[in-house]
């Protein structure tokens, strides 16, 4: 079989997206969002295949949802335990067969390193839909979306406030929002900090970015609450989960100590960081964000898939 070369259309990084690129992806979402029946049948025809080898729920509904909804289809598992993969079927492999069956590929993994693998052994475009404590750039996306929409601009104060280490959505999402001017506050202990690179290089955008433990200093700052889960899975033995998960809850009395023009992001599942209590102040936006990801997603794909939208 002949070795396709990596497809220029494939979105495995943020970093794959200029300043412009995603002003342009949340652009097209917008439109999409205010006028989803013009965009019905943008993709007829056309097949996306969703190979998640880790657990999913609005990920993989979505980029479902979002296809659909611009008249394609989609096949793929949302577990790898019922394909070749249990047989001992290489990742490689199977992206090869997947890609001939698709004309558009979104792969989610634990394993680092495997969405470069894939997308060099296939020529359609591959999107990462989260891999291990790397990257999640079509979530960073969701999130830019969700802060445009309901701060009206991006260069916001944004504190991220969890499990910076290993929740691969902030990795993303610090590396973007750097870029459009936002200051940054990274509040963990210090066994989850931020890792260096990524503040680093967020630093190098122009950015300033603080790094604390403590976040009540810098509530009245905040423009965007972003919080996350501890990474359970992730999480090395020499780590206390119980401890950890203490550290960092998010209650009503916190919210409430925030701006009134504030708003609390989560990219979902929460575990129980965020209390329920809070779902109903018109701080929280993380349902929202979770909706976000339809025409956020229907956008990547479109793009990705090589329609021109002069906007
Ligand atoms: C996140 C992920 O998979 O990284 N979920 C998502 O895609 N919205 C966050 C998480 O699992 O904690």
């Amino acid at each position: 079989m002949p070795h396709a070369k990596k497809s220029s259309n494939s979105l495995l990084s943020i970093d794959d997206l200029s300043n412009k690129d995603i002003q342009h992806i949340l652009d097209l979402a917008q439109q999409i969002e205010k006028k989803p029946h013009k965009f019905a049948d943008y993709a007829k025809g056309k097949i996306l295949s969703l190979l998640f080898f880790e657990p999913s729920t609005r990920t993989y509904f979505s980029f479902a949802s979002a296809i659909q909804r611009l008249g394609g289809s989609v096949i793929g598992f949302p577990n790898a335990e019922t394909t070749s993969i249990a047989k001992g079927e290489s990742l490689e492999d199977t992206a090869r067969m997947m890609s001939s069956y698709s004309d558009i590929m979104a792969v989610r993994s634990g394993v680092m390193g495997s969405m470069q693998r894939m997308s060099q052994a296939i020529h359609i475009p591959l999107i990462n839909a989260g891999e291990g404590q790397g990257e999640h750039p079509t979530q960073a996306l969701t999130d830019l979306y969700t802060i445009r929409q309901s701060c009206k601009k991006l260069n916001v104060t944004i504190a991220f406030y969890g499990d910076l280490k290993f929740g691969r959505t902030n990795h993303s999402l610090i590396k973007a929002i750097a870029r459009f001017g936002a200051k940054i506050i990274c509040i963990a202990p210090p066994e989850l900090q931020m890792p260096k690179d990524y503040v680093a290089l967020a630093r190098k955008a122009g950015a300033e970015v603080i790094l604390d433990k403590d976040i009540k200093k810098y509530v009245k700052d905040i423009d965007v609450l972003y919080v996350s889960r501890l990474q359970k899975e992730r999480l090395p033995a020499r780590l206390n989960y119980a401890v950890l998960k203490k550290a960092m809850n998010v209650d009503l009395k916190l919210v409430t100590a925030l701006k009134s023009s504030a708003i609390v992001m989560h990219p979902l599942p929460r575990v129980d960081e965020i209390a329920v209590s809070v779902d109903t102040d018109k701080r929280a936006k993380y349902f929202q964000q979770a909706a976000n990801a339809v025409p956020v997603r229907m956008a990547i794909l479109l793009l990705k898939m090589g329609y021109a939208f002069p906007i």
